[in-house]
């Protein structure tokens, strides 16, 4: 390209302009543009020689310098354009091409089966009449603990099972929430009863990680305040929940269990869903251990500013981690939230 020879910008552009119309392909136009547009280039030193011209011809040069910058790219944009059409043109009329082919179909996701299970209970709970609630993750000690009377010297306390979080409010200890049970208190702080909620979510235990213990897993917590609900109510609620859930009446039975925000407390065993005599998930015994729950104490609906003597109510923990593993038969809970791809694919 001899572009020397033209003093003329005008000229110059027409000469170049011809050229990039004639470009067959992109490395020429590359060419071109690199000689005339970047730094050192033709419009450059245009533009550079324009200070030292008499100060009447300044004005002029400048605007004939940008023309120029302007054309080149138009014309190159426009010449890209038609060498895209082009090769999709070849492309098109290449052997073996079939426009009526299907495109090739995007990768889709699916949902992780804690969602999955999470959904299909949310489901099944708004048709009994709950609500779905949401509550923090990073807590205030008093919901985790003192407000579910569980005093100070309490085992579940003990900060070797608690993340402890830096207080942001001199006085407010913040934990990791160990349980759902604290959207309990939250709930009847904020809804007038009667009413039936439940509340599903993460929860975090300082924990040796194994099979069956992960330091984040989910449960869903239950709670419904009404004047006289009693335990019959509770077991009939988890009955249908259960029935829900495996799709058919199963045995269950009541054990005592101490949680010291229900009394009375219990562990709700289900007759195993898998087998008759014994297998691997009841671990030989045909029962397996589902749903702690309970009738909620005094002292935690008062916390929560309900009256105890007008008001009564049951509460259950779902461990929703536990359920998922147990439907979809997974071995190890820290497949759950390890997030490889090939675990989570056989949900899709
Ligand atoms: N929050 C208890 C736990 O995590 C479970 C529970 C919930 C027990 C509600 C009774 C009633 O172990």
């Amino acid at each position: 390209m001899s572009v020397e020879s033209h003093s003329d910008p005008q000229a110059l552009l027409a000469q170049l302009v011809a050229q990039i119309g004639a470009a067959q392909d992109e490395a020429a136009l590359r060419a071109i543009e690199r000689e005339a547009l970047d730094k050192g280039g033709v419009v450059a030193r245009l533009l550079a020689a324009v200070p030292s011209l008499p100060r009447a011809e300044r004005p002029a040069a400048g605007r004939a310098a940008n023309e120029l910058k302007r054309g080149l790219e138009t014309a190159l944009a426009t010449a890209r354009e038609r060498l895209r059409e082009a090769a999709l043109a070849a492309e098109r009329s290449a052997a073996g091409f079939d426009p009526t082919l299907p495109a090739p179909r995007p990768r889709r996701g699916s949902l992780h089966p804690v969602v999955a299970v999470q959904r299909e209970l949310e489901d099944l709970f708004i048709s009994m009449g709950y609500v779905v609630l949401d509550g923090p993750e990073v807590e205030l000690d008093w919901y985790n603990f003192e407000a579910l009377n569980i005093p100070a010297d309490h085992p579940a306390r003990d900060m070797t099972d608690t993340f402890v979080c830096r207080e942001l409010v001199a006085g407010q200890r913040l934990v990791l929430r160990t349980h759902t049970s604290p959207v309990q208190v939250r709930a009847m702080e904020r809804l007038e009863p009667p009413f039936r909620a439940i509340a599903p979510g993460k929860v975090f235990r300082q924990e040796t990680t194994d099979a069956s213990h992960e330091h984040t897993f989910h449960q869903m917590e239950g709670l419904v305040v009404g004047q006289d609900v009693s335990v019959g109510h509770l077991v009939g609620a988890m009955k249908t929940l259960l029935r829900g859930i495996f799709g058919r009446e199963l045995d269950i039975r009541l054990r005592p269990g101490y949680f010291p925000f229900v009394e009375p407390g219990f562990e709700l065993d289900a007759r195993c869903p898998f087998c008759s005599q014994g297998c691997s998930v009841c671990k030989r015994s045909t029962w397996i251990e589902l749903l702690p729950c309970g009738m909620v104490h005094p002292n935690v609906l008062r916390a929560g500013g309900i009256d105890p003597e007008r008001w009564t109510a049951f509460a259950f923990g779902l461990g929703l981690s536990r359920l998922v593993m147990l439907r979809y038969r997974v071995d190890d809970i820290r497949h759950l939230l390890a997030g490889d791809l090939r675990f989570l694919e056989q949900f899709a």
